[in-house]
């Protein structure tokens, strides 16, 4: 069966390499994929938003099963369009895609369904945000309602620095409309955990857990980042953790999109906190998580193919979703610069042994060769029999890789380690 995955970064990356062991597949075409995906799929110069070309393109190519993977085609209603072409796809309708695409609807969801969460007051009138400031205790969060490319959430250590978030985002309209309305809440501390769950919207079978490293430096330092890497397991996600998890969290999510009209089927991410009063969500995202994709897909012993019909199919429960027992670390280079500004075009050299392991996010493909052209440029993941290992081979592979201006974090999987001893 040919295949349409939706996306162009390392995650697009990361799932097309793991359906490319399916053997029932037969093309993969990536709309628009990237220079290193081109290796492994056809590359189609159409953008992932541009839904009715998506649409057009799956059509006259008879294509049978698309996967959608980035937040923004989603939440605009990609899949909603494809399945009426009668194209089955993997990922959440619009109306489940909500969950992602607005805070305020799943800030008051988690509310009315009791799930563990920061406490939180939601705001549309710029003066009631700045008056409610006056009395609420620092720090803050202040989160963007909408999609903001990741740069939606402003922690504020002072009453000053909320006040400038809340009118950056009101006010000067720095996330256009996704700041119209905005979600103070509640600072909490705890390490982190992203999750990653198949749901056909009524069996959860969650995917082995991860670890982020959002901020642009080492020690967690510089700013936040679409992910500098990712290791998994996570060592903070215990067996105990994982069982609240379910109970409190994950089935009643699930539960709670059900009875709102808006049953989710796809990949529910659930980014959480471990705090001393137990698990809370931080936030839900519609989609698999980049880079968490890049450690959690190579770790995955099922075919992934088959799973994601079975979400689509409502056949979850039947399905096994098995991971083999081993850990994974993912490294991202970026460009030196990122997540502001930063120059590309540059020369990529990756040495033939390491392109299985090479998730590329930000390149061009000129003439036969790779050029940089995004901050994040590519990820390397190693799967090894143990956390250490994984993290030495990704920074073996690292140092094999050359392009000018690279810049990458020494520290993946550091924090992870030391919570292990
Ligand atoms: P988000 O885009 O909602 O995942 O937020 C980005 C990052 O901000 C998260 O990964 C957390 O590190 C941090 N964050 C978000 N909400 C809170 C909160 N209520 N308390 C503390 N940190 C938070
Ligand atoms: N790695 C965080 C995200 O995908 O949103």
């Amino acid at each position: 069966m040919d295949v349409l995955v939706v996306g162009g970064g390392g995650r697009e990356h990361a799932i097309i390499k793991k359906l490319k062991e399916s053997r029932e597949i037969g093309k993969i075409y990536a709309l628009p994929g990237n220079g290193g995906i081109a290796k492994d799929a056809v590359c189609v110069d159409i953008g992932a938003t541009e839904i009715e070309k998506i649409k057009k393109f799956a059509i006259e190519n008879k294509i049978e099963y698309a996967v959608v993977a980035p937040d923004d085609p989603l939440v605009a209603g990609c899949v909603d369009e494809l399945q009426s072409a009668g194209i089955a796809c993997f990922g959440p309708e619009k109306k489940a895609a909500i969950i992602e695409g607005s805070k305020v609807f799943s800030k008051n969801l988690m509310k009315k369904y009791g799930i563990p969460t920061a406490k939180y007051e939601t705001f549309d009138n710029i003066e009631a945000a700045l008056e409610y400031l006056e009395s609420a205790p620092m720090p803050a969060v202040i989160k963007a309602d909408g999609l903001a490319l990741g740069k939606g959430v402003v922690i504020a250590e002072t009453l000053e620095e909320a006040k400038k978030a809340v009118c950056e985002m009101m006010r000067d309209k720095k996330f256009g409309k996704s700041g119209e309305r905005i979600v103070i809440e509640e600072f909490l501390s705890g390490p982190e955990v992203s999750v990653l769950a198949f749901t056909d919207g009524k069996t959860v079978k969650p995917m082995v857990s991860s670890m982020d490293h959002k901020r642009a430096h080492d020690g967690d330092t510089g700013l936040n980042t679409g992910g500098m890497g990712t290791i998994a397991p996570n060592p903070y996600y215990t067996k105990e953790i994982a069982d609240v998890c379910m109970k409190e969290i994950f089935l009643p999510t699930v539960d709670a999109m059900n009875k709102e009209g808006r049953t989710f089927k796809g990949c529910l991410y659930f980014g959480l906190m471990i705090t001393k009063d137990g698990p809370k969500v931080i936030e839900y995202n519609c989609r698999f998580g980049d880079p968490e994709t890049q450690v959690v897909l190579p770790l995955l012993e099922s075919d992934l193919f088959e799973v994601m019909r079975a979400v689509t199919d409502g056949n979850l429960e039947n399905t096994e979703v098995k991971f083999k027992d081993a850990s994974a670390c993912c490294v991202i280079m970026a460009s030196d610069g990122y997540p502001q500004s930063y120059q590309k075009g540059f020369e990529i050299d990756i040495p033939d042994e390491l392109s299985d392991r090479v998730y590329v996010a930000g390149a061009k493909q000129k003439d036969g060769k790779l050029y940089t052209n995004g901050g994040r440029v590519l990820g390397v993941a190693s799967v090894c029999e143990t956390l250490e290992k994984a993290i030495e081979e990704s920074y073996k592979a690292v140092e094999k890789i050359h392009f000018a201006n690279a810049y990458y974090r020494k520290d993946i999987g550091k924090r992870a380690l030391e919570a292990k001893k």
